[in-house]
């Protein structure tokens, strides 16, 4: 079933220069660029965006971090697009992610973790109203 999803290069990815090989990955797999742009979430932004966390300890961090730096935002389409993302994103701390995922070859961290992806359809639109309009 083709669909849309959305994904994040976080700050440092982009600061270590992954941007390039992470959207190759996406490419390479069958997925379609829809949108593309590099931006520096504003703090409120990065609030909205990560609302569903809002009352995590981790909270704090993670807004803290994801305004750290620019990003690169994506929107691709294509086959089972939402789940078979997050399959080739891998496990959220990078450091048991599989080798073979884009944080198990690329990452260690936890707020650190080079990616994020949307878990849901309903997560897509809402991510995608934040980011592209
Ligand atoms: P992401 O996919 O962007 O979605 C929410 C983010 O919260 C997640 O990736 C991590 O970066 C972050 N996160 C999850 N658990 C923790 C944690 N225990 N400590 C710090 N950050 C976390």
């Amino acid at each position: 079933m083709t669909e849309q999803t959305l994904f994040i290069v976080k700050p440092d990815a982009v600061a270590r220069h992954l941007v390039g090989q992470i959207i190759a990955r996406f490419e390479t797999k069958g997925f379609k660029l829809i949108k593309l742009k590099m931006f520096t979430f504003t703090k409120s932004q990065a609030q909205e965006f990560y609302s569903v966390h809002s009352s995590k300890p981790f909270f704090g961090e993670l807004v803290d971090f994801i305004t750290s730096g620019p990003v690169v935002v994506a929107i691709i389409e294509g086959n089972n697009a939402v789940a078979t993302t997050r399959i080739l994103v891998g496990a959220t701390k990078s450091y048991e992610a599989a080798p073979g995922s884009i944080r198990g070859d690329f990452g260690l961290g936890i707020s650190d973790n080079i990616i994020h992806a949307s878990d849901s359809k309903d997560n897509f639109e809402k991510e995608a109203k934040v980011v592209f309009e």
